[in-house]
C-alpha cells in the first residue's frame, strides 16, 4: 500500500508518497514531472551501493536517461566544497532548468542537493527520495536547504521546496539500528508536540516497529509526515508554528555542538535528550505535571536509546558551558533564548522568555547525574 500525503503550499505544492517499493517504482512516479526523460541523481556513496541500482533499473524501466555523482558519505559532505561539486557536477552534466535532480540519500544529501536545486540557474526543481527514517519524517519534507559552515550548522540555505518526496518504508531495513533509533527521536517528537494519541500508540507499538514490523514503520513515518505537511503548508518559513519542530532541539543543538557533530551522539539522539530535557524545563516552570517528563523518559528508555545528558560518553562542558553554546543557536531573537516548552504531551508550545537560571539548573542537574 502506498499513501499520499499532501503538502499544500499554492502552485509549489506536492506529494509525499509513503510505502513500500517506492524505490523501485520511482521511475513511474518521477516520469509525470519530466519535460524530458532525463534525470541528473546526486547520493553519497554509502547510499549509492545499496540503492542505486535499484533506483536507476526503476528509470530504465520508465525510459528515463540519468546520470549519477556520488559524494563522500557524512555530515563533513555538507559544506561549501561539495555544494560547488556537485552544482558545477549538474552544469557540465547539462541540467536545465526545466529539469528535475533527484536527491538520493539522508539528511546530509537532501539537504545539500535541494540547496544546490535551489541556486542552480536561480532554481530547478528536485525530487527527494530519503533513505534514512530522520529523513522521511523531517529533512525531506518542507524545503529546508543548506550547508553547514565553520560557523554553525545550517547557517547557510534556502527555503526550496521539493516537487514529490518517496519514502520507501523498505530502505529502512537497510539502516543500522542506532540510526534508525535516531530517526525515531524525530518521530517521538511529533508525538510530543502535537499528537498526545500518537504518542499512546508509539508507547505501545515502538519496540516492534523499531524491531521491523513493515506495517508500524508505514503508520509512524505517515502520521509524522502528516503532521510534518500540516505545520509547513500553515508555516512555511517559519514565522511561528514551524518552531514547534524544533522541540528538543535548542537543548540537541549545544549537546551536537560540545560533543563536535561527532558520532558521540546522532542528531536524532539529541533530539531525544533535548525533549526530555524541555520537559523537564516544563515541570519546574509548573508548566505541565511530573507525570509528563517520566513517560517521557520511560519510553525513551524503553526503545534502548540515550535518554539523559549522562548517555553521552566522553566529557562534556559544565551547565554555563553549555548554555554559553545555547545562546549561539541561530533561533535567538535579540539575544533571548528561545525554547520550545510544553504543557503536557502533545501540547508543545513557543516559550519566548525562559528564565536562564532555570535552565542552567536543569541542565545542571543532568550533569550531576553523571
Ligand atoms: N526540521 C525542522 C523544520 O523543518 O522546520
Amino acid at each position: 500500500m502506498i499513501d499520499t500525503v499532501g503538502v499544500s503550499l499554492g502552485a509549489r505544492s506536492y506529494a509525499v508518497r509513503v510505502g513500500a517499493g517506492l524505490l523501485a517504482r520511482a521511475g513511474a512516479e518521477i516520469a509525470p514531472l519530466l519535460r524530458r526523460p532525463r534525470v541528473a541523481i546526486v547520493t553519497d556513496e554509502a547510499v549509492a551501493r545499496l540503492h542505486l541500482g535499484t533506483l536507476t533499473a526503476a528509470l530504465d524501466a520508465a525510459g528515463i536517461a540519468h546520470c549519477a555523482l556520488a559524494l563522500p558519505a557524512g555530515e563533513a559532505t555538507k559544506g561549501w566544497p561539495n555544494l560547488a561539486r556537485a552544482t558545477e557536477w549538474l552544469l557540465e552534466a547539462r541540467v536545465e532548468r526545466r529539469d528535475v535532480v533527484v536527491a538520493l540519500g539522508g539528511g546530509v544529501i537532501g539537504d545539500l542537493v535541494g540547496f544546490s536545486a535551489a541556486i542552480l540557474r536561480r532554481g530547478v526543481r528536485f525530487v527527494q527520495v530519503p533513505t534514512t527514517l530522520l529523513a522521511q519524517v523531517d529533512s525531506s519534507v518542507g524545503g529546508k536547504t543548506g550547508i553547514n559552515t565553520p560557523q554553525g550548522k545550517n547557517l547557510v540555505g534556502a527555503f526550496h521546496q521539493p516537487s514529490l518526496v518517496l519514502a520507501d518504508i523498505d530502505v529502512l531495513g537497510t539502516l543500522p539500528a542506532r540510526d534508525f533509533l535516531s530517526g525515531y527521536g524525530e518521530v517521538v517528537k511529533y508525538g510530543l508536540l502535537g499528537d498526545a494519541e500518537f504518542f499512546d500508540w508509539l508507547e505501545v507499538n515502538g519496540p516492534a516497529l523499531a524491531a521491523g514490523d513493515a506495517a508500524l514503520r508505514h503508520h509512524a513515518v505517515r502520521r509524522s509526515v502528516e503532521m510534518k505537511a500540516g505545520i509547513v503548508a500553515r508555516d512555511e518559513t517559519e514565522e511561528g508554528e514551524r518552531a514547534l519542530l524544533n522541540l528538543g532541539h535548542t537543548f540537541c543543538h549545544a549537546l551536537e555542538s560540545a560533543t563536535g557533530y561527532s558520532d558521540r551522539l546522532l542528531h536524532g539522539e539529541g533530539v531525544a535528550i533535548g525533549c526530555a530535557l524541555a520537559f523537564e524545563a516544563s515541570q519546574r516552570l509548573g508548566l505541565c505535571s511530573q507525570e509528563a517528563p517520566s513517560r517521557v523518559r520511560a519510553h525513551l528508555r524503553a526503545m534502548g536509546m540515550k535518554v539523559d545528558i549522562a548517555d553521552i560518553p566522553g566529557d562534556l562542558p559544565d551547565a554555563d558551558g553549555l548554555m554559553a553554546l545555547m545562546a549561539q543557536d541561530k533561533k535567538v531573537v535579540d539575544g533571548r533564548l528561545r525554547f520550545i516548552l510544553a504543557h503536557g504531551i502533545g501540547q508543545a508550545f513557543v516559550a519566548e522568555d525562559v528564565p536562564a537560571p532555570l535552565v542552567t539548573e536543569v541542565l545542571a542537574q543532568a550533569l550531576r547525574g553523571r
